[in-house]
Order: structure tokens, then sequence, then C-alpha cells
């Protein structure tokens, strides 16, 4: 018999694009007043943290020297939950070494994905390694991940939107929404 496939849909809007904008801004402000030097490699972890690291660097000012880079990593769940073995499907095309670093995930839940990344990325010998992630999905924590910045913490609801996606879609509403079934 052919399965049926639950009609989930965007329900409650957790965080507004006005909200996330706001809090876009204080974190902003925070992780530049705490870069040592004047240079800035801001690390985009793909696909969910494109739209909050676009935000988030054009907080910044000018006189700070940003460069951006990219990975992908693969962690072989289902739509909505994450398995735990994670793989580098892209890796950044910067050398790290001797750099101020600044990961930027869109959500930790587990935790396996952050603390896999900052185990590679610290034997690569950055001058300095900090994270931030717009959502922290504390609860379901597995492993301990540093966090230095973080946007809002969230109860354990499946979320859409501002670069979070279902099944590949409803990255691009404005707003951060729970799914609902
Ligand atoms: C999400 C998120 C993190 C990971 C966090 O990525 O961007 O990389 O899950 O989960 P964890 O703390 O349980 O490891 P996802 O695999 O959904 O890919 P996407 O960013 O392309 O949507």
């Amino acid at each position: 018999m052919e399965r049926m496939e639950p009609d989930y849909r965007i329900g409650k809007v957790l965080f507004s694009g006005g909200e996330i904008g706001g809090r876009v801004k204080t974190l902003a402000d925070q992780i530049v007043s705490e870069v040592s030097g004047r240079d800035l490699l801001v690390v985009g972890i793909l696909n969910g943290a494109v739209i909050f690291l676009s935000d988030l660097v054009r907080r910044m000012p000018a006189e700070l020297n940003i460069k951006m880079d990219f990975m992908s990593i693969s962690s072989y769940g289902n739509a909505t939950t994450s398995s735990g073995a994670v793989r580098i499907l892209k890796d950044v095309n910067s050398d790290i070494e001797g750099r101020d670093v600044l990961i930027v995930e869109d959500i930790i839940d587990t935790g396996l994905t952050l603390s896999y990344l900052l185990n590679i990325m610290y034997t690569r010998k950055p001058a300095s390694l900090r994270t931030c992630v717009l959502l922290d999905k504390r609860e379901k924590r597995k492993v301990a991940a540093k966090v230095d910045y973080c946007g809002f913490v969230i109860p354990d609801v499946f979320v859409v939107g501002y670069g979070l996606d279902y099944g590949g879609k409803w990255r691009h509403l404005p707003d951060i929404c729970a799914v609902e079934c």
C-alpha cells in the first residue's frame, strides 16, 4: 500500500523578520567589539547559514577587514532529524592558520556537526576560533560544542524560514516559523 506523506505546513511565527534583524545587529556589534585584530574570516556553513551570514556581515563596519568563505557538511539525516554522522562535502578555500575565524551556523541541535567541525578547524591552527549560531535547540544537545554567540534559544520544535528548510523548502521566508502537521 502507498504510504501517504504527512501534510506539513508553515505554522506559527516564532521570530519575525524585524525581531531577527534586531538580534542580528546586536550579535554583529558584540562580535565586532570582541575581535581583537582588524581581520575576520567568516565561514558560513551551507546551506542554512547563508541568509543569516549575509545579514550579519552587513551589520559589520567597513573598517573591519572581513573575508567570507563557506563549507558544506552533510549530516545524513532525514528531513526532520539529524543522524549524527557527518562529512565534509565542500571545504573552505582559505588557509585559516593564524587567522581570526568566525563559524556561522543557522542552528545547533545535537551539537554533532559543530563539534566535528570545531575539531577539524582547530587542527588547522587559527589564531582564534569563534562560533555564532542563530538558533540553539539546547535541550537536544548530545555533545558539547562551543557556542560563543547565539541569536535565540528555542524549544524542540521544527522550524523553517530565514535559511532553515523542510526538505529544501521555505528557506526564503523572512520570518522563522514552526512547521505544523
Ligand atoms: C543543520 C544546521 C547544522 C546542523 C545542526 O544543517 O545547519 O549544520 O543541522 O544539527 P546538529 O547540531 O544536530 O548536528 P542541515 O543538515 O539541516 O543542512 P542545511 O544547513 O543545508 O539545511
